[in-house]
């Protein structure tokens, strides 16, 4: 496959040693003069490529743009994002049974999810181009954030959901920030065709993990748990295990990894097994994996209470289902009771993640189970989500208010009798 390849010369599209390459056909075109998503030949997933990789070395600064040199520019619209923190969970840990386990918790960027680090970069690109209005179909945590970055960066967005299918904290975030709000008589994957044709016709610019530099600032996720790992443990986890939708982190990570072993930053043997989790009424990347194909088939009817991740065609399937297999990694699917018991297992341990968040976890605990996952191995769990995302799933994860008197001597006689 022609993407596995990141040694190409500079074609002389590139003015700025930035380019993009079609991962189907090879072909190659110019970043920032025209506006692209797909290739213009063949219509497949654009990726986007640099003249010079960075080193270890290279990197300084807090955040996303720590890591600019492995971005396309060197700044962008910030709130700021990323250094989020890597919690170990040591009941989990235990329960689980492996050597180590870390939960990357990505519910801590600003707007309570990681789409904020492919935002910051995309809404630069948007600037470089000279769009002014933003768009995107999402399940919610893409929609808050592009309306908060997008409100930063003074440009107008526009945001295309399921209809009812949104869980309330995502959708009050997009709504304050600003941007409007369609809701679609469909799900995910109707209102991302939509968007697709807006965009096609000129009519919006896509902040989708269709727009391959979203998937540059998400692959800095790979790169701080790296970092972590090299000075704090002296290692690299084994595994890493997260939540697939759209399979752009999936992706992300896999180019993260790519990059890192082209300029020597990581050895081919150390790359970490990238592992994902989808819910069991959601599961077309579960599928392809276990029955082996090079393709995802679409799912038309999706259900899940994770519902970040009710998703039936991951559009990066092309790019993740290489990532999974080239890593030794697999996808594996959850029920929502797996999740929901993962959610509790996560807030136990003081972590407050949202339902497709946990599915990470559900997934490292059924892969343990099978022996799928060694005993020995040291895994990083993601938590893409905020607790408070969803409060009505943390409610029925939760334990129920209890009624009690307005008295002091009511509350203790009450507590006296439920104990
Ligand atoms: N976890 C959460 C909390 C998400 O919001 C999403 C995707 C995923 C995991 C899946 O990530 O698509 O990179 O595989 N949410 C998108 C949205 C679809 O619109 O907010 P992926």
């Amino acid at each position: 496959m022609a993407h596995l390849d990141l040694n190409e010369a500079v074609p002389a599209c590139s003015e700025t040693g930035v380019w993009l390459t079609c991962i189907e056909c090879g072909a190659q075109f110019a970043p920032f003069t025209e506006v692209r998503y797909t290739c213009d030949d063949c219509d497949g997933l654009l990726e986007v490529r640099y003249a010079d990789l960075p080193t270890w070395d290279d990197f300084e600064g807090r955040g996303v743009w720590r890591y600019d040199a492995a971005l396309p520019f060197d700044e962008g619209v910030s709130l700021p994002e990323g250094d989020t923190p890597l919690h170990a969970v040591p009941e989990l840990e235990a329960e689980i049974g492996v050597d180590r386990l870390r939960v990357k918790h990505e519910g801590m960027n600003p707007t309570g999810s990681f789409k904020d680090r492919g935002m910051t970069v995309g809404v630069r690109v948007a600037q470089q181009v000279g769009v002014d209005r933003l768009a995107c179909a999402s399940t919610g945590n893409t929609s808050a954030a592009l309306a908060a970055y997008g409100a930063r960066g003074r440009m107008e967005t526009l945001v295309l959901l399921p209809a009812g299918k949104v869980a309330a904290g995502k959708v009050a975030q997009a709504s304050l920030h600003g941007a409007r709000i369609l809701e679609v008589d469909g799900n995910f994957d109707t209102c991302l065709d939509i968007v697709q044709d807006l965009a096609r016709r000129g009519k919006v610019y896509l902040l989708n993990s269709l727009n391959p530099f979203r998937l540059e600032g998400q692959k800095t996720i790979g790169l701080e748990i790296l970092e972590r790992f090299r000075t704090e443990e002296g290692t690299v986890p084994d595994r890493i295990v997260l939540p697939v939708g759209n399979a752009g982190n999936t992706a992300a990570l896999y180019k993260c990894f790519r990059e890192l072993v082209a300029s020597g930053g990581l050895t081919p043997e150390d790359v970490p097994k990238l592992t994902g989790v989808q819910a069991e009424g959601a599961a077309p990347m579960a599928e392809a994996i276990e029955e082996g194909w090079d393709h995802t088939e679409r799912w038309e009817d999706v259900e899940t209470r994770a519902t970040a991740i009710r998703i039936g065609n991951p559009v990066n399937a092309p790019k993740a289902l290489p990532g999974i297999r080239e890593t030794g990694g697999t996808a594996v699917a959850v029920s929502d009771e797996q999740i929901t018991d993962a959610q509790r297992a996560l807030a136990g341990e003081g972590v407050g993640v949202e339902p497709a968040s946990a599915a990470s976890v559900a997934g490292l605990r059924a892969l343990r189970k099978q022996g799928v996952v060694d005993g020995d191995e040291q895994v990083v769990c993601l938590t893409t989500g905020h607790l408070l995302k969803d409060p009505e799933a943390a409610a029925v994860a939760g334990s129920d208010p209890e009624p009690v008197p307005g008295t002091t001597d009511g509350v203790l006689d009450y507590l006296r009798e439920s104990s």
